[in-house]
């Protein structure tokens, strides 16, 4: 049975371990690279599980999904999606569903009335989860990331809370 939960900073080097995992097997769908991140801090990886929402199987995290608040009054309604990332093997389950209707159920709760995020336009599977749980495409974004020699194009996806 899988539960969607956040883990604690100690947990770091899970979070660690299924980040480098999908840096490495998706890279086109990130705007960091393995190489970059695998030299990140401890305490780097200790602060950013905060933003994280976890797919467990059991102990061991499956997939995953972020949420990066706004920090200042005029934006501190939104939320950028993050690092969504579903283990190839488990995959066409309904885990990446699951993650992110889990962020547009808890989100709103604590203030968070909209999100937005980029998608790198191969991304078919992301997309067509971003479509099926309400998210727009709202613009494009040309050459936005260049990754292993190539320019990537995005959409900008985003969504809002119903009133
Ligand atoms: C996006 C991702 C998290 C989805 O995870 P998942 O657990 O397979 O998702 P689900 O099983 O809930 O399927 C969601 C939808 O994706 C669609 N889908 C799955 N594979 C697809 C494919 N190859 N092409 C198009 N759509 C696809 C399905 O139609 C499904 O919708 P449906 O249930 O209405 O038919 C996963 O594919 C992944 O990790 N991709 C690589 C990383 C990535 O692109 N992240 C996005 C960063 S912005």
């Amino acid at each position: 049975m899988i539960t969607i939960t956040q883990l604690p900073p100690d947990c770091w080097e899970q979070y660690k371990a299924i980040r480098l995992e999908a840096l490495q097997t998706d890279p086109l769908a990130f705007g960091c690279s393995y190489e970059e991140e695998a030299n990140f801090s401890e305490s780097t990886w200790r602060e950013r599980i905060n933003i994280m929402w976890f797919a467990m199987l059991k102990d061991e995290p499956v997939g995953m999904i972020g949420l990066l608040r706004g920090t200042m009054q005029s934006t501190s309604h939104k939320g950028l999606v993050v690092s969504f990332w579903v283990k190839p093997s488990m995959r066409g389950k309904g885990l990446g569903k699951e993650l992110l209707l889990h962020l547009q159920v808890i989100a709103p709760d604590q203030g968070c009335r909209k999100m937005v995020l980029d998608v790198t336009m191969s991304q078919q599977a992301a997309i067509a989860t971003y479509n099926a749980l309400g998210f727009r495409q709202v613009g494009v974004l040309h050459q936005e990331l260049y990754i292993h020699g190539e320019y990537v194009d995005q959409f900008v996806m985003e969504w809002l809370a119903p009133v």
